[in-house]
This record gives structure tokens, C-alpha cells and sequence, in this order.
């Protein structure tokens, strides 16, 4: 029981480290909250602080989701569930202990948890979320429909785990994006200017 408890307070504690806020004090002397979205994620980095920083941003944030899946077997626990143990990241990275309890909308850190456990549903989310980018312009619509073809994804690829996983992660997103989804109704959503 204890290392499934401590590779979840591991993973939970991964998630929390907000990239996001770090790299916007550390190397801008700006606290990303107090601007755009007010989110701390990739997106409201690229709009505040620029491409190189959302970059790095979204991959950190990325990574934490990929690190968090690969715990059982690095601290040598190979018998316990790396998906359970993801998806504390994916809360840390949502409500971070360390920027009190208000972090980012789960889908960097998702999509690093699928990338750890099957980098092909990771690539096909990944391409869902680019094309929808390219049409709608909407990072949040983009967002949530590559969790759902990431659930589609699972069930065609007969992955029942993970499809149970990639609902959770979905669910998390969708709550996340309420404000967002207030404002494509409204037609406020800023759209980005890419490609
Ligand atoms: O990943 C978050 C994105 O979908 C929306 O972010 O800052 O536009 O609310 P934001």
C-alpha cells in the first residue's frame, strides 16, 4: 500500500511545479496570472510572454504528465498502475500545492501522461488538436475535442484502460474550460492568429 501512496504524493507534487509561473518570474519578472487568461499553462504564456517561453512552458508541462507514468518503474514499483499514478500529475498540475491550488486546464499534462503510456494515441490527439487549431482558431475548442478523439482514439485501438483514463482526463478538461466555453458561446474567445 505505502508505495502506491508514496508514487501518488511523487506524482501529485511533479504536477504541481507550475512551469508556467516559474518561467514567467524567473525570466521575465511576470506572474502570467496577473495577465490573459490568467491561466497557468502554455496558452496564456505564448500570449503573454511569447513563442520561446509557451514553448518551453507547454513542453515542462508536457513532460510532467510523461515523468509522472514512468514512476512506477524508474523507483522500481513495475506492479503498480503508472495510469493511476499519471493521473495525479495531471491534478497537481490542475490544483498545485506550490501557486495555491490554482494551476492550468489539464491538457499538457494529459497529453504527456498518454505520450508516456502510447505515443501513438498521443500523435493522433496531437494531430486532432492542430487541425481543429487550424480551423476553428480556438485553443480551448482545440483542447477539448482532442480529449474527446483521444477517447475515441482508445476505443477503436481497443485500449479499455487507458480509455478509462482518457475520460477522466477528459472530464478534467471540459470542467477547466468552462469559462472558456462560456466565452465561445458568447463569441468573446480570443482566437489565435496561427497559422
Ligand atoms: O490549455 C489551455 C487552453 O486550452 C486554454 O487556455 O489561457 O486560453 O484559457 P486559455
Amino acid at each position: 500500500m505505502w508505495p502506491y501512496v508514496l508514487l501518488i504524493i511523487l506524482s501529485y507534487l511533479i504536477g504541481s511545479i507550475p512551469s508556467a509561473l516559474i518561467v514567467g518570474k524567473l525570466f521575465y519578472q511576470t506572474d502570467i496570472r496577473e495577465h490573459g487568461s490568467g491561466n497557468l499553462g502554455g496558452t496564456n504564456t505564448f500570449r503573454v510572454l511569447g513563442k520561446k517561453a509557451g514553448f518551453i512552458v507547454t513542453l515542462a508541462d508536457i513532460l510532467k504528465g510523461t515523468l509522472a507514468v514512468t514512476l512506477p518503474i524508474i523507483l522500481g514499483f513495475p506492479e503498480i498502475n503508472p495510469l493511476i499514478v499519471g493521473v495525479f500529475a495531471v491534478i497537481g498540475h490542475m490544483y498545485p500545492i506550490f501557486a495555491n491550488f490554482r494551476g492550468g486546464k489539464a491538457v499538457a499534462t494529459s497529453g504527456g501522461l498518454i505520450l508516456g503510456i502510447n505515443p501513438l494515441v498521443f500523435l493522433i490527439v496531437l494531430l486532432s488538436f492542430f487541425v481543429m487549431l487550424m480551423i476553428s482558431k480556438y485553443v480551448s475548442l482545440s483542447s477539448m475535442s482532442a480529449g474527446v478523439i483521444g477517447v475515441l482514439t482508445t476505443i477503436i485501438l481497443k485500449e479499455y484502460e487507458l480509455l478509462i483514463v482518457a475520460s477522466i482526463l477528459t472530464v478534467f478538461i471540459f470542467y477547466r474550460h468552462r469559462a472558456n466555453i462560456k466565452r465561445i458561446i458568447n463569441k468573446t474567445e480570443p482566437k489565435v492568429p496561427w497559422p
